[in-house]
C-alpha cells in the first residue's frame, strides 16, 4: 500500500510517501521545507506567517515527495523543450490513500494540509486517513528505528511487541502513553504547563541563545569542561505520584539563577547542561517507573527532543540497568522533529483496519485530544 503523508500542523511543511507491507511500513521519499530561518528572528513561530508559508510550499513539496518516491514521470514542457519531472497524472494509480496530521497545531497551519488532502483525495479518488499529530510522532517508531542501539534495517521484521510504554516529547506537547495495539492509546501524564521542548526554547531566550533552543541549549551542555561545578536547579514532580510533568518552574528557577549570577554569560555551558539534565532526569525517571509499573518490554521515544544526544543516552542506560530485559525504540533523528514520514507511517496502520474519514468530514482540530 502507498500512502501520501502531509504534515503542516506548525512551522514544517512536509509531505511523504511510504509504502507498508504486512507489519512493515518504509519511507520512500521524506520532504521538508523548514520555516525556521523565517522565524528565527521573532525568537519563535509566528502562526500567520507559518500558514502562509505553507500555502506557498505545500504543492511543490508534494511534487518533490512524488519525484523523490518515483511517483511521477518525466515529460516535455511543450515551450521550451526543457525536460522536467512533473508528477504522473493517473497518480490515484499508484498512491492509496492519503494521511494527514488534522492536531493538535496552530489551526491556520494546519488548514493548510487539510485542504491540500481533501482536494487531493477529491481528484485523485482516493480514501483519507485522519492522523493526529501526536500518533505521528509515536509511529516514527515504526519507521526503521534504532534498537537497543542499533539502526534496524526495513528488511527486518519488525518486532514491536505491545505493550508498548512511549515518553512523547515535543515543542508542543510532553506525554507518558501505554499503547496496548495499533491505534490503542491510554496518556498516563502529560505536562501540567510548559511541554518539555517549549522549555528548551524558554532557557534557550534567557540564556540569549537562538531559536529553536533544544539543539543549541544541547550544543552549549556539550562545550562543559569536565569538572565544572554546576548550579542546582530543582527536577520538578520526580517524586510526584502521577505520570505528570511540569516544565514552567526549572525555567523561572533558572532564571532566578542567572539573575543572581554576574558572571552568568560566561558561563552558558554550565547552565545549558544542568538545565539539560533536569529535563533529561524527569523524563528518564518517569519513563523507567511507568515501563515497571505496566510491565512492558518495550519502550519508545518520539517527538522533537527524542533529537536529544543525552537523552537518548541516558535513557538507554536506564533500561539497560533497569529493565535489562526490555527493548528501547528511538526514531531516526529525521523521524525526530517534525515530518511526514511518521504521519503516513500512521496513516498506514489506520489505512490496514480502513480507519477513514471521508474527505467531506474531514476537519482540522487545533486541540484535538489522543484517543483511539
Ligand atoms: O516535534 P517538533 O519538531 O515540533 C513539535 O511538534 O513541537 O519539536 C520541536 C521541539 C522544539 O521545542 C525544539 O527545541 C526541540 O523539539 N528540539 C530539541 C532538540 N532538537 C529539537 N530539544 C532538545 N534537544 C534537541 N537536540
Ligand atoms: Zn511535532
Amino acid at each position: 500500500m502507498i500512502i501520501l503523508g502531509i504534515e503542516t500542523s506548525c512551522d514544517e511543511t512536509a509531505v511523504s510517501v511510504a509504502r507498508g507491507a504486512g507489519n512493515n511500513v518504509k519511507a520512500l521519499s521524506n520532504v521538508v521545507a523548514s520555516q525556521i530561518e523565517i522565524h528565527k528572528k521573532y525568537g519563535g513561530v509566528v502562526p500567520e506567517v507559518a500558514a502562509r508559508e505553507h500555502v506557498l510550499n505545500i504543492l511543490p513539496v508534494v511534487n518533490e515527495a512524488l519525484i523523490k518516491a518515483d511517483l511521477a514521470s518525466t515529460i516535455s514542457l511543450p515551450s521550451t523543450g526543457e525536460k522536467t519531472p512533473r508528477p504522473r497524472h493517473a497518480l490515484s494509480k499508484s498512491v492509496d490513500a492519503i494521511a494527514v496530521a488534522v492536531g493538535p497545531g496552530l489551526i491556520t497551519s494546519l488548514l493548510v494540509g487539510v485542504e491540500t488532502a481533501k482536494t487531493l483525495a477529491y481528484a485523485w479518488r482516493v480514501p483519507v486517513v485522519a492522523i493526529n499529530h501526536i500518533e505521528g510522532h509515536i509511529y516514527a517508531n515504526w519507521l526503521t528505528p534504532i534498537r537497543n542501539g542499533k539502526c534496524q534495517m526495513t528488511n527486518v521484521k519488525n518486532k514491536i511487541k505491545f505493550p508498548v510504554i512511549i515518553l512523547t516529547v515535543s515543542g508542543g506537547h510532553t506525554m507518558l502513553v501505554l499503547m496496548n495495539g495499533h491505534g490503542q492509546y491510554k496518556v498516563l501524564g502529560q505536562t501540567r504547563d510548559d511541554a518539555a521542548g517549549e522549555a528548551f526554547d524558554k532557557a534557550a531566550q534567557l540564556l540569549g541563545l537562538e531559536y529553536p533552543g533544544g539543539p543549541i541549549v544541547a550544543a552549549m551542555a556539550a562545550k562543559l569542561q569536565i569538572g565544572q561545578k554546576l548550579s542546582k536547579l530543582p527536577r520538578p514532580m520526580i517524586n510526584d505520584k502521577s505520570f505528570d510533568f511540569s516544565f514552567s518552574g526549572l525555567k523561572t528557577a533558572l532564571l532566578y539563577e542567572i539573575q543572581k549570577d554576574k558572571q552568568w554569560e560566561k558561563k552558558i555551558p554550565e547552565y545549558a547542561a544542568e538545565f539539560q539534565q533536569a529535563v533529561t532526569d524527569v523524563l528518564v525517571h518517569k519513563t523507567i517507573k511507568a515501563a515497571l509499573k505496566y510491565n512492558c518490554k518495550n519502550i519508545m521515544l518520539s517527538g522533537g527532543v527524542a533529537a536529544n544526544q543525552e537523552l537518548r543516552k541516558q535513557l538507554g542506560k536506564a533500561v539497560k540497568n533497569k529493565l535489562p530485559y526490555a527493548h528501547l525504540n528511538i526514531p531516526e533523528l529525521k523521524y525526530c522533529t517534525d515530518n511526514a514520514a511518521m504521519i503516513a507511517a500512521a496513516g498506514y496502520y489506520r489505512a490496514k483496519r480502513k480507519d477513514f474519514t471521508l474527505w467531506q468530514k474531514l476537519k482540522a482540530n487545533a486541540n484535538i485530544e489522543l484517543t483511539n
